[in-house]
């Protein structure tokens, strides 16, 4: 992976800007942290998604999944835990696009004929689209707005090693940028990858609805003055850590989501929001607690750890807060099942 990106900077007069640098560390093929043979997920990877906690996340979903009309595309799969949990609790007719080869023959295995693999977006798109912690891991520009101006970060090499350098800012980045009001210096990330995702879904989709559940915040609290370094993070063997340049391809790279601007996107793109809630207020307005009581609960054995995973699933402290579902489309009844209760699109 060093020698790949070293051959990019030399080729570029010595500069990549770090969304080309996160790009490569993360979808380079058979050298990306997805693209590679890295675990990731789970026990013995680097973190835990909610649907690789177990089935509960995914058994309190589908009830808002069976009140909208099918079939389902997932966006990033990942291990396939949330599609087998959705398929063991109704027969939906589901799609996957997944941008890693080695994780799509991943969920092929866990699969199997249950699923269909799209190799390219669909032209149209009729249904439920889901993505879940996918616009944390697309590329994001790295911009750091000084007393001089707007710079875009980027990355060059010193000494043989990996180092951050910055060069002024252009383009749509510059246009963007400007928009954020921060006080000088300030560093963070703009997700137009993410932005350009999900104008592209957006356009697509005739009828259903979009469902992004991810970590990251409306815009004013994204670029708030205490995240003046920004939201860039690693995370190696369940410890996370901010040395984007530490271990390339071997660990994960992840930024926050600005779900202002994804929200934005899909209304410029003709949707409307159909709704905005922490992940613990979807969970609760799903009734997370009625598939908690499904549970044997006189069986301790069979009850602790599906009381541990609702613990990790809706605690402020753990991923309830962090984590938001944002739900844009057209021509949905509402309200939605999950946002009947406490939704927060007022807040995008
Ligand atoms: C952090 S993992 C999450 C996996 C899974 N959704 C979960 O919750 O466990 C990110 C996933 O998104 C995939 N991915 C990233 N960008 C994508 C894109 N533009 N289209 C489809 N999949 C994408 C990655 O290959 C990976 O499977």
């Amino acid at each position: 992976m060093l020698a790949r990106l070293k051959k990019e900077i030399d080729a570029n007069q010595g500069w990549i800007a770090f969304v080309r640098y996160m790009e490569l560390a993360l979808y380079e093929p058979g050298l990306g942290y997805y693209a590679g043979g890295a675990q990731k997920f789970g026990r013995e990877g680097d973190f835990v998604t909610a649907p690789e906690l177990g089935s509960l996340f995914g058994r309190t979903l589908a009830r808002q999944l069976e009140e909208l009309a099918h079939p389902i595309l997932e966006f990033g799969a990942g291990s396939g835990a949330l599609a087998d949990t959705l398929l063991s609790q109704h027969a939906f007719d589901y799609r996957i696009v997944e941008v890693s080869p080695q994780l799509q023959a991943r969920q092929h295995t866990r699969l199997g004929a249950r699923a269909q693999w799209l190799e390219r977006l669909p032209e149209r798109i009729r249904g439920v689209v889901i993505a879940n912690e996918v616009a944390d891991a697309m590329p994001v520009h790295a911009v750091a707005w000084r007393a001089q101006g707007i710079m875009e970060r980027g990355v060059t090499l010193s000494d043989e090693q990996l180092t951050w350098k910055e060069r002024a800012a252009s383009g749509e980045l510059l246009e963007e940028a400007k928009r954020i009001q921060v006080e000088a210096p300030y560093e963070s990330e703009i997700g137009l990858v993410a932005r350009a995702w999900m104008r592209e879904i957006a356009a697509r989709l005739d009828e259903g609805a979009i469902f992004i559940f991810d970590y990251g915040f409306p815009r004013r609290e994204y670029y708030h003055p205490q995240r003046a370094a920004g939201t860039l993070m690693c995370h190696h063997r369940h410890r996370a850590h901010g040395d984007v340049f530490a271990h390339p391809g071997e660990e994960d790279i992840t930024a926050h989501v600005d779900f202002t601007a994804l929200a934005g996107a899909a209304v410029d793109a003709g949707l409307e929001v159909l709704g905005y809630a922490t992940q613990a207020q979807f969970l609760v307005n799903c009734g997370i607690t009625d598939v908690l009581g499904e549970a044997n609960v006189e069986n301790a054995l069979h009850y602790a750890p599906l009381a541990a995973e609702a613990q990790k699933l809706l605690s402020p402290a753990e991923m309830g807060e962090l984590f938001k579902v944002l739900a844009v489309g057209r021509g949905v009844k509402l309200p939605l099942l999950g946002f009947s209760r406490g939704d927060r699109s007022h807040s995008l």
